[in-house]
């Protein structure tokens, strides 16, 4: 699959490894630019093309935002329109300016992204701590599996996701839609950042 990544920092780079690691084809931006994205590329062996933001929603078939939530106005949300878009921010109101929408539980950080860019969002990759992301894919069955929290509107967006999450050695597990679930799953939620097998995450979701 072709992915588009936008944001290269301890989350983006890492799912461009992995993704370039098991065969997909990726682009990756940041803010300053392509050029600034040499160094990445070549540790990953140039398999993760440095590329403009618009450029990276352009090329993914899915495509990835993984920037400071603050920051989202600044998306191309022409070119992720109606795409499917894993959605791994978070909103942290010291590090991302007070949103009263958000402050009050009036909508989510995932609902403001769909209603920004007119993506098909999926929430993925937020809830878990960018080092066990890099370091603790294990294979299918492994005691120590880790399980990833994932939600949205879109059943077979969430198939492609979920089998993305796997393919890197963790179990997806749906948390529901992407209000009410994305919710059970950011920020000050009893899963985030925790360290969970899938029937302890499951039990935490849906218990
Ligand atoms: N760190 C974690 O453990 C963790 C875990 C789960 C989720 N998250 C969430 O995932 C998101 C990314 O986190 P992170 O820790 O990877 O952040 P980070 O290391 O600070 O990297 C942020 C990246 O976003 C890029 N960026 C900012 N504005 C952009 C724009 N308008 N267009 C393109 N790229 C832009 C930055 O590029 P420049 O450097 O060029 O500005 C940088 O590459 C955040 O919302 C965070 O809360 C983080």
């Amino acid at each position: 699959m072709r992915i588009g990544i936008i944001g290269a920092g301890r989350i983006g780079s890492t799912l461009a490894r992995h993704f370039a690691g098991i065969g997909h084809e990726v682009a990756i931006a940041n803010s300053r630019g392509p050029e600034t994205l040499q160094d990445l590329s070549a540790q990953i062996d140039g398999s993760a093309r440095p590329v403009h933001a618009a450029e990276a929603a352009r090329f993914g078939q899915l495509a990835v935002v993984s920037i400071p939530y603050g920051r989202i106005d600044e998306l191309p949300a022409a070119e992720l329109r109606d795409k499917v878009v894993i959605d791994t921010c978070n909103y942290y109101p010291d590090r991302d300016g007070h949103d009263p929408e958000l402050d009050e539980d009036r909508t989510t950080s995932s609902e403001k992204l769909r209603a920004a860019t007119g993506a098909n969002v999926v929430k993925a990759f937020n809830a878990m701590y960018w080092e066990n992301l890099r370091d603790r894919g294990r294979p299918k069955g492994h005691a120590e599996r880790l399980a990833i929290p994932l939600s949205g509107d879109d059943e077979e967006a969430k198939a492609v996701v979920s089998g993305l999450i796997r393919d890197i050695g963790f179990d997806p597990v749906d948390a529901g839609r992407l209000g009410g679930g994305g919710r059970k799953h950011q920020p000050g939620s009893a899963v985030y950042t925790a360290e969970l097998s899938a029937a302890q995450m499951n039990a935490l979701l849906h218990g």
